[in-house]
């Protein structure tokens, strides 16, 4: 993590008036006699209450615990620890795991899942004694690797109301931008309310709640009663008793706090401040050109305030 520099060290350490300018640019209001901070990656949202701040830290603590099999890790798996796949450049970020999907595309081109229910995802790992190891099957044709997204900033992507993403879409580019697209609507399994979905490679979640317990499932085949089944390609139910006999679900809320891991990840995510846009040199501003040249519209620019955006602390 990159908590080794106090704040004011990092603000120092920068390149004086390039690291001011770059700050203004971002929309940091400067206060006479108290300079704002950037925040680094890892860092929480400005603004936290303290209470917000202790939640976050519980949750990061739980985001970085790595599961056993005792406490319902597996049968099959991705990862022990949600940081294990999200710690590049700091905690919350990427990390070189690429995780692998599979399946057949048949003779007219149609794509298929091999099983409905288990998905595309493929573990690569089993707990011992490895009578539950996920196998591709021979006839698929089809293997994508998925790399991680970073959550930094998540709570603030989290926090967009759903019209303000319906009021972007656009699916026959009637605005002629040359960008067209369709709100994802998914349902959010915590209220069963259809919602705009906005996380994930495939917009697949509306929030970071049920975002959280998709991949404590997925990622760890750990269950909570919003995922309160494991599954995996091709284990059936009583062979996955006997490989993981710790009952469903496995993520309870703790008795003295009445809260889930899966609510701990939420907290530290909805927390977690966005990365800070990096120097501003001759290159970047040639991107910058190319963005409005080719009329790139709808993309948030390093202009807007999102320092001062304070939706998910409400
Ligand atoms: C084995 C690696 C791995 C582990 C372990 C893992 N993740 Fe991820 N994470 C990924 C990948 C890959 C994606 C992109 C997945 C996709 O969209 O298909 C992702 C995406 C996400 C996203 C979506 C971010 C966005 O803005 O779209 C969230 C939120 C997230 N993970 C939270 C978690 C939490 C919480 C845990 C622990 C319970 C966790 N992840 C464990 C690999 C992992």
């Amino acid at each position: 993590m990159s908590r080794s520099l106090a704040p004011a060290e990092r603000w120092r350490g920068g390149a004086g008036w390039t690291s001011a300018l770059v700050v203004l640019a971002l929309g940091w209001v400067a206060v006479p006699g108290f300079a704002q901070v950037p925040p680094a990656p890892g860092d929480a949202l400005a603004g936290v209450t303290p209470d917000e701040f202790e939640l976050f830290n519980i949750g990061l603590e739980d985001f970085l615990e790595v599961e056993e099999p005792e406490e319902g890790l597996g049968p099959a798996y991705n990862g022990t620890s949600c940081g294990g796949c999200h710690n590049v450049p700091a905690v919350g970020g990427i990390s070189p795991v690429a995780e692998l999907r599979a399946g057949m595309v048949d003779a007219d081109g149609t794509y298929a899942d091999f099983d409905a229910d288990a998905g595309s995802l493929f573990q690569l790992f089993s707990i011992p004694s490895h009578g539950c190891q996920v196998v591709i099957p021979a006839e698929a044709n089809v293997i994508a690797r998925r790399v991680p997204i970073p959550v930094f900033g998540g709570g603030l992507v989290d926090a967009i109301p759903d019209d303000t993403l319906l009021a972007l879409e656009d699916p026959l580019d009637l605005d002629r931008d040359g960008v067209s697209g369709r709100a994802a609507i998914v349902q959010d399994l915590a209220t069963g309310d259809l919602r705009v979905g906005r996380f994930g490679w495939k917009a697949q979640h509306a929030s970071l709640l049920v975002f959280g317990a998709d991949a404590y499932l997925n990622e760890m085949g750990i269950t909570s009663d919003l995922f309160p089944r494991e599954q995996s390609f091709g284990i059936d139910p009583e062979l996955m008793r006997l490989c993981d006999p710790i009952p469903d679900p496995e993520d309870v809320a703790e008795r003295a706090t009445g809260r889930r891991g899966i609510d701990n990840f939420e907290s530290f995510m909805k927390f977690l401040a966005p990365v800070g846009r990096g120097a501003v040199d001759a290159q970047v501003l040639l991107g910058e050109q190319t963005f409005d040249a080719i009329g790139v519209r709808g993309v948030p620019r390093a202009s807007a305030p999102y320092g001062a955006q304070h939706e998910p602390l409400v």
